[in-house]
């Protein structure tokens, strides 16, 4: 059963990683102005993706319309969190969080590649 604390320390983690990240920190570091909003909003999306609580009511495909994301930042986003959720989890539970976040970023991928 995957717990609120796992998804707390998953996302402090990975998000760790992203700001050091050469590749694909600098779009957060840009974009992101206050961390300790971003890391509260993201913890109730994860809350809510996995665990159905409703925290988060905002809309992920639209918020990264305006951002500069290239499709390939995808496969480091990807290896960057599985990474983490490996390491904050059991392999089982790292396996459910990990589905989800390959569909919600190929949704995310297309959605981008139909920006004009
Ligand atoms: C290369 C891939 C990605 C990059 C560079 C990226 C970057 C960002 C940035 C910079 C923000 C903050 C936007 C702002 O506050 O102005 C953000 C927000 C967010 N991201 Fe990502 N992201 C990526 C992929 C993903 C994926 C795959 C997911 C989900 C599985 C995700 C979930 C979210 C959520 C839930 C938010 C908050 C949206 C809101 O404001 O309600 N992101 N992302």
């Amino acid at each position: 059963m995957i717990t609120e604390a796992e998804i707390s320390r998953l996302v402090d983690r990975f998000y760790a990683k992203v700001q050091l990240d050469p590749e694909i920190g600098p779009v957060f570091n840009e974009a992101i102005h206050n961390w300790d909003a971003h890391l509260a909003l993201l913890k109730d999306f994860w809350s809510t993706v996995l665990l159905a609580t409703g925290k988060y009511k905002g809309n992920p495909l639209l918020a990264h319309f305006p951002l500069p994301i290239e499709e390939r930042y995808f496969a480091r986003w990807l290896a960057l969190f599985s990474e983490t959720a490996n390491e904050v989890m059991p392999a089982a539970e790292a396996a459910i969080v990990l589905q989800k976040a390959e569909l919600i970023a190929t949704n995310m991928k297309r959605v981008l590649a139909s920006r004009p």
